[in-house]
């Protein structure tokens, strides 16, 4: 069966010193909760900080995760972070598909499908994020969007690569808007996909895929949000960077 999953993106925030202080608060507020076995808790903080942060949670049940990495083995490729060198300091999870690399860094459906292709064959498991922007919504496109966006980015892969792969769906219009979608259009959506994911592949597939949701999610929201059928957790963006909040939304898992 699927994990429940609460990960949080840091985004760039935190230097070195924040990112070390940040880790020891939620390591400490992790071991005293009592966390299910099919229940995880993630971080990623920006990449200089990621060495420090998987040295400091080895001896916790908090995992680590990059934000992003570049789609080639290696190579002439300046300011860019491969699969093989995460792994290679033990992360084991990518987000990819963000909505602010697909907007402000003009990362493609096509791009992303070959870095996808890239953290697979390395072994590495992804948290794919996809959603719709305000005007999809409004225009009523936001279930063509999201398809078409998981068809582009993921389709291909074999049903063995779901192994690997987390999706968040995070509609553009709620992410650090303070805006959250209803828990109902949240569900409305997590049930298309997982839909989706059983015509594509087969109700095993659909069944063991995490489907978090992502966009101000909150420790007042969480709960209402997490409480939902096809909601399987969250990917925490502002309220990761405060460990009381993050806390709080881990316990609403
Ligand atoms: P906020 O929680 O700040 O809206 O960010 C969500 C997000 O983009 C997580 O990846």
């Amino acid at each position: 069966m699927r994990n429940k999953i609460v990960a949080g993106n840091w985004k760039m925030n935190t230097n070195f010193k924040e990112s070390k202080t940040l880790v020891k608060q939620l390591r400490r507020a992790v071991k005293k909760m009592p966390l299910d076995d099919d229940t995880r808790v993630l971080i990623a903080p920006p990449f200089v900080n990621l060495p420090s942060a998987v040295k400091r949670t080895r001896k916790s049940s908090i995992e680590v995760a990059a934000q992003n990495m570049h789609q080639a083995i290696n190579g002439a490729f300046t300011g860019e972070v491969s699969a093989g060198m995460l792994k290679s300091i033990g992360v084991k999870t990518v987000i990819l598909g963000h909505s602010e690399r697909r907007t402000i860094f003009e990362e493609t459906d096509a791009l992303l499908a070959e870095k996808v292709d890239a953290a697979i064959a390395n072994g590495l498991e992804i948290i794919f994020c996809f959603g719709e922007l305000l005007e999809d919504r409004k225009s009523g496109n936001h279930f063509s969007v999201v398809e078409s966006q998981l068809k582009s980015g993921l389709f291909h892969l074999e049903s063995i690569a779901w192994n690997q792969i987390v999706l968040a769906y995070e509609p553009v219009w709620a992410i650090g808007t303070g805006e959250t979608a209803s828990p109902e259009q949240a569900q409305e959506m997590h049930a298309f996909i997982r839909k989706l994911l059983q015509d594509t592949y087969t109700t095993v597939v659909a069944d063991n895929t995490s489907i978090l949701y992502g966009g101000s999610v909150k420790p007042a929201n969480a709960k209402e949000i997490f409480s939902k059928k096809d909601v399987d957790g969250g990917l925490i963006g502002g309220a990761a960077l405060n460990a009381e909040d993050f806390k709080a939304i881990i316990a609403a898992i």
